[in-house]
């Protein structure tokens, strides 16, 4: 039976094991998907299992998505333009790293806001996720990205990669600032926690932006929350993350799994709100 995992650490709550062995049984493929915690230093140990085909393919989430690439032989366009791996697996006799995520956000926006131009995005948080985000709004023709985080200097490295489409904001000035722009996005972990609160000024922005949480566990984060009594559409990570999911299992398997009604009720069970 092949075997997939997902890496990470913390990683009790993914539920990445969930859908693909959902995928698994619906498309009658043996095989089965674990979650498992692991330290940095046993990276090279689960490339190694990967080389010996003990495993079959890895997701890679928080905090590896980085450190797990000077292990891999060779990178995808996607993973290389974002310096980004979440989906590992061996082909043609070399460990290849590459990126889903760019994917998962790309397609969520398709879904969830097919009739909108996104044009100018406030990216809050400039995380491991973040090269992604960027990515994938530079993918639907987005011109500007402005982007606030705690810690100045992460700025620098999305600036490096993407240039004139990224400008800094001053994590001071989130919460007075007035941002004229179709999409907002909190990719920062704040939210995660229930009493976690971004200092962000809600009647600074004009009705029609759109505010998208990449968080989708707790469902509605105090950030969607408020955005959403304001009367803006709201967007959490659920999309995202089981498009990122989706194209993960096409990698490893060469069929595009459907998510389905049944997926999406199972994923809401699961979800401790
Ligand atoms: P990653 O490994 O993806 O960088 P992370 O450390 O959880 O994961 O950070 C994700 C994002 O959440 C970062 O933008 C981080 O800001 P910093 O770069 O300043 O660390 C942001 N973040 C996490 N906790 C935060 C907090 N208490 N206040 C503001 N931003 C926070």
């Amino acid at each position: 039976m092949k075997k997939f995992i997902v890496i990470g650490n913390p990683i009790q709550h993914s539920l990445s094991p969930l859908v693909h062995n959902y995928w698994f049984e619906q498309n009658m493929i043996k095989a089965e998907y674990d979650k498992v915690l692991v330290e940095e230093k046993e990276l090279g140990d689960v490339i190694q299992n990967i080389r010996q085909e003990k495993i079959a393919g890895a997701n890679v989430t928080v905090p590896f998505k980085q450190k797990i690439i000077p292990l891999l032989d060779e990178l995808s366009e996607v993973a290389l333009k974002t310096n980004s791996v979440n989906t590992v697996y061996k082909k043609n006799n070399k460990v290849i790293g590459d990126n889903t995520d760019v994917f998962g956000f790309y397609n969520s926006l398709l879904e969830l806001m097919p009739n909108k131009t996104i044009r100018s995005v406030l990216l809050i948080g400039a995380g491991g996720v973040s090269p992604s985000i960027v990515q994938a709004l530079k993918n639907v023709s987005v011109n500007k990205v402005m982007i606030v985080n705690r810690t100045k200097e992460k700025f620098e490295v999305l600036k490096n990669k993407f240039g004139p489409l990224v400008q800094q904001i001053l994590w001071e000035d989130l919460g007075h600032k007035k941002f004229d722009v179709d999409l907002i996005v909190n990719s920062t972990s704040l939210g995660l926690e229930k009493k976690d609160d971004l200092n962000f000024n809600f009647s600074s922005v004009n009705k029609n932006t759109v505010f998208y949480d990449v968080i989708y566990n707790p469902e509605q984060t105090s950030f969607l929350k408020q955005a959403e009594a304001q009367g803006h559409q709201v967007i959490n990570g659920l999309k995202m993350f089981l498009y990122q999911a989706q194209k993960a299992f096409e990698i490893w398997n060469d069929i595009l799994p459907t998510i389905d009604k049944q997926l999406l009720q199972l994923m809401k069970k699961n979800l401790n709100d």
